[in-house]
């Protein structure tokens, strides 16, 4: 599991999507990047929830057998009751679902605890944070997209610069130590704006493996994030 995340003592922690990556040499990208970065994020989408496909339990237990690197697992599944446990089984250490396709999140948290598993919960674009008010107790992450789930390479979107900080006020002044993860249009340009605004977890596909040096992209957003945490948070 994660450990407990505070204001003054969480580092940026980068999060690669698999998403753009070779999925034919998918052991050969992460060997490529392993060393710059904390997290893998594996996007697992099933062509309901949005519109588009991509692996499953099986896959994620390969990829469990090719890294020591904690697996970060974001559902964007319709009915996510059904896929936690083969998930956990299959060697996710967090596991995020979508306020937005469940109306027992609550229980659907207290269940990805009894896996071992670290909580996490992710609201689109255009869902409220109002809507967390009672589950914030019982998760141990907030995803905020940055864009619309479903795609890669997408833009990201501003406002959400504000629903970090809201977020992150909201944790301070109800003692909630949550991760706060960004996933969508994250680049050397917006890891800085999100870090300012309170996000300690950093998710970014395209920006890394879409390039032709993913490791060297992946220090680069470290750097930016890195630099910003600094001022932002342990300037005198
Ligand atoms: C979007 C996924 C993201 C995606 C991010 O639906 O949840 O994790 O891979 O890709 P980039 O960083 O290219 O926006
Ligand atoms: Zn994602």
């Amino acid at each position: 599991m994660l450990a407990s995340y505070t204001d003054t003592a969480g580092r940026p922690l980068l999060c690669p999507s698999l998403l753009s990556c070779d999925f034919a040499r998918i052991a050969e990208e992460i060997d490529r990047v392993k060393n710059e970065i904390d997290i893998l994020h594996c996007d697992i989408m099933d062509g309901h929830f949005v519109p588009n496909l991509t692996f499953g339990p099986p896959v994620v237990a390969s990829i469990r057998q090719a890294t020591d690197l904690p697996l970060d697992v974001h559902l964007m599944v319709t009915r996510p009751e059904d896929w936690v446990d083969p998930f956990a089984k299959a060697g996710a250490d967090t596991l995020v679902f979508q306020i937005e396709s469940t109306v027992h999140s609550q229980r659907l948290a207290t269940r990805i605890k009894e896996l071992g598993c670290t909580a996490g919960v992710s609201l689109n674009p255009a869902t409220p944070l109002q809507t967390l008010e009672e589950l914030l107790p019982f998760v141990d992450m907030v995803l905020v997209m940055t864009v619309n789930p479903g795609f890669g390479g997408q833009t990201f979107i501003p406002e959400m610069i504000d629903k970090v900080k809201r977020l992150r006020q909201i944790s301070k002044e109800r003692n909630l130590p949550i991760h706060i993860q960004v996933d969508g249009g994250i680049d050397e340009e917006t890891a800085p704006l999100m870090i300012q605004a309170g996000a300690n977890m950093l998710v970014a596909g395209s920006a890394i493996f879409g390039t032709d040096d993913p490791a060297a992209a992946a220090r680069k957003i470290s750097l930016a994030a890195n630099t910003a945490y600094l001022e932002t948070f342990e300037a005198v």
